[in-house]
C-alpha cells in the first residue's frame, strides 16, 4: 500500500513503478532529506502544531533511519517510489500512525526542493575547494616555470615567444571566472523553498525563518509557486559548470597536443597515461582525452534541463525529476575531472629545452623588428611590409633572423642600427611586452600578486561558508 494509496482502487503497476522511481539515484539526498525532516518538525513543535513529545519520537527515529542508511542496513524498496516516501514509510513501521504527523504543513514538492538545494549548497562548496587546488598547482607551476620560454601561437602558428607561466596562468584567470560563477550559483541556491507546501502555502502557522535558520539558508522564497517549481539554480549551476568544462578541455586539449611526439613540450608521467592494447610503444594521454570527451556530457546535462523546463506550466510537474541525474553526473564529472587533470599537470615533466628551441625558430621575433622600426618614426604599416620582405630573404637564403648581420638588415632598411642585433633573442622580446597583462616578466609578477589576492578572497568566502552547509 502506497503512502498517498486512499483513493485508489488498484495497486501501482510494475512497469509504471520501474518509470516513475527516482529512488535509485534520489537515495543519495538522504542526509538533507533527514536533516530538512528534523528541521521541519521541530519547528512544528515550537509552533504549537504537533506536541511536542511527537516531535521527539519522530526525530529519535528519524535519526535512527539516518545511521542504518548510512550504515547500508536500510531496506529499500522500488515501491516506494522515493527518498522522501522511503523515510517516511520506514518512519511509521518504527513508530506507527505518529510518524505520519512529520508530513503536517509540507509536500514532497517543497521537500524535493529543499533537499536539492542544500546538496547543491555543499557540492558548490567542495567544487569551489577543489577549483582552488586547481588554481594552486597552475600558480606553483608557473612559479617554477618564471623563466621557461616557449613559443606563443594564434591559428596554431607560431607567434610571438611568451613565458611558460604566462600561458600557465590564462588558465588561472579562467577558473578564477569559473570559481566566481560557481558564487553566483551558490548565492542563487541558497534559498529555502519549505513552506511552499504543494504550490499554494499552508494554513499551519509554520515558521519558515526558523527553518532557514536552522539549515542555514540565508533567504526564504517569496512565492510558493514559483518556489516549488523553479529549477533556474540548477540550470544556473549546469552552465557554470559547462563552461568550466569549457576551460579544462581547452587546457586538456594543449597537453595532448604538447605530448606529441611533434611537439614534445611535456611528457605525462606513466601514472597518469595509459598504453596500447595492440602498439607496445604507445603512451597515451587517455586522462586529458577524456576530460576534452567529458565536456560533452556536461553540455548535454545543461542542454537537457533547459528543455526539461521548457513549456512547463506552474507548479510542479513530475517531469521536474528528471533534474537530478543530470545536476549528480555533472557535480561527479566535473569534481572528478578537476583532481586527475590537476594531478596530471602536477606530475607531468617539461622540455624546457624543446620549448627554448621551439621559441626560436621561424622568426618568432618578426614583429619586434616592426616595432623597432615604428619606434624610429616608421608608420607600423610600413615596417609591416619591410620586415615581411626581410622575412622572404631570409626564407630564400635559407637563414634565421638571427644569422643576419647588421649590414644584412642595414640592405633592407637604414634605421637598423647595432641594437637591432638583439632583435632575434626571445627573452629579449618576452622582457619587453611589459604592457599591463604581458608577457614580461615583471608583467608576470604582477599576476602573481593579482592571484594571491584572489586566492586570499576565494579562501575567505569558502570558509564564510562552510560552516553553512550540510555535513
Ligand atoms: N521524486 C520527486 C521529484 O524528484 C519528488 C516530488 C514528487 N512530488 C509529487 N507530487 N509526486 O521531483
Amino acid at each position: 500500500m502506497k503512502l498517498w494509496g486512499g483513493r485508489f482502487h488498484k495497486s501501482t503497476d510494475k512497469l509504471v513503478e520501474e518509470f516513475t522511481t527516482s529512488l535509485s539515484f534520489d537515495k543519495r539526498l538522504f542526509k538533507e532529506d533527514i536533516a530538512g525532516s528534523i528541521a521541519h518538525v521541530k519547528m512544528l513543535a515550537k509552533q504549537a502544531i504537533i506536541p511536542q513529545e511527537d516531535s521527539d519520537i519522530i526525530q529519535t527515529a528519524i535519526q535512527e533511519i539516518y545511521r542504518e542508511i548510512e550504515a547500508e542496513q536500510f531496506a529499500f524498496n522500488i515501491g516506494d517510489e522515493d527518498i522522501h516516501m522511503a523515510i517516511e514509510r520506514a518512519l511509521i513501521e518504527k513508530v506507527g500512525p505518529v510518524g505520519g504527523k512529520l508530513h503536517t504543513a509540507r509536500s514532497r514538492n517543497d521537500q524535493i526542493a529543499l533537499d536539492t538545494r542544500m546538496y547543491l549548497k555543499k557540492e558548490i562548496i567542495e567544487l569551489c575547494g577543489l577549483v582552488m587546488d586547481f588554481q594552486e598547482v597552475i600558480i606553483s607551476k608557473s612559479r617554477e616555470h618564471i623563466e621557461t620560454i616557449i613559443p606563443g601561437y594564434t591559428h596554431m602558428q607560431r607567434a610571438q615567444p611568451l613565458l611558460l607561466s604566462h600561458h600557465f596562468l590564462a588558465y588561472f584567470f579562467m577558473l578564477q571566472r569559473d570559481f566566481y560563477r560557481l558564487f553566483n550559483s551558490y548565492r542563487e541556491t541558497d534559498v529555502l523553498p519549505l513552506g511552499s507546501a504543494a504550490l499554494a502555502g499552508t494554513s499551519f502557522p509554520i515558521d519558515r525563518r526558523y527553518i532557514a535558520n536552522e539549515l542555514g539558508f540565508s533567504r526564504v522564497s517569496e512565492n510558493s509557486l514559483d518556489s516549488v517549481s523553479d529549477r533556474d539554480f540548477i540550470i544556473q549551476f549546469l552552465a557554470a559548470a559547462g563552461l568550466m568544462m569549457a576551460h579544462l578541455s581547452r587546457l586538456a586539449e594543449e597537453l595532448i597536443i604538447w605530448s606529441t611526439q611533434e611537439f614534445n613540450f611535456i611528457v605525462m608521467d606513466d601514472s597518469h597515461t595509459t598504453g596500447s592494447s595492440i602498439m607496445p610503444q604507445k603512451k597515451n594521454p587517455d586522462v586529458a582525452e577524456l576530460a576534452r570527451g567529458k565536456t560533452g556530457r556536461v553540455y548535454g546535462n545543461l542542454m537537457a534541463m533547459l528543455t526539461v523546463m521548457k513549456g512547463l506550466p506552474l507548479s510542479y510537474n513530475r517531469d521536474l525529476q528528471e533534474d537530478k541525474e543530470s545536476l549528480f553526473d555533472t557535480i561527479d564529472t566535473v569534481k572528478l575531472t578537476l583532481s586527475v587533470l590537476r594531478s596530471t599537470i602536477k606530475t607531468m615533466s617539461i622540455n624546457t629545452d624543446k620549448m627554448a628551441k621551439a621559441a626560436q625558430a621561424d622568426f618568432i621575433t618578426a614583429t619586434d623588428y616592426a616595432d623597432y622600426l615604428v619606434k624610429k618614426g616608421m608608420p607600423f604599416r610600413v615596417a609591416h611590409e619591410v620586415v615581411g620582405e626581410l622575412v622572404k630573404n631570409c626564407i630564400d637564403a635559407g637563414k634565421n633572423l638571427s644569422a643576419l648581420s647588421l649590414e644584412d638588415l642595414k640592405k633592407i632598411n637604414n634605421l637598423f642600427d647595432a641594437d637591432a642585433l638583439e632583435l632575434a633573442d626571445p627573452r629579449r622580446s618576452v622582457e619587453s611586452r611589459d604592457s599591463e597583462g604581458g608577457t614580461a616578466s615583471t608583467s608576470i609578477n604582477r599576476q602573481f600578486s593579482q592571484a594571491a589576492k584572489i586566492m586570499a578572497d576565494e579562501k575567505k568566502w569558502l570558509e564564510k561558508h562552510l560552516g553553512k552547509v550540510q555535513k
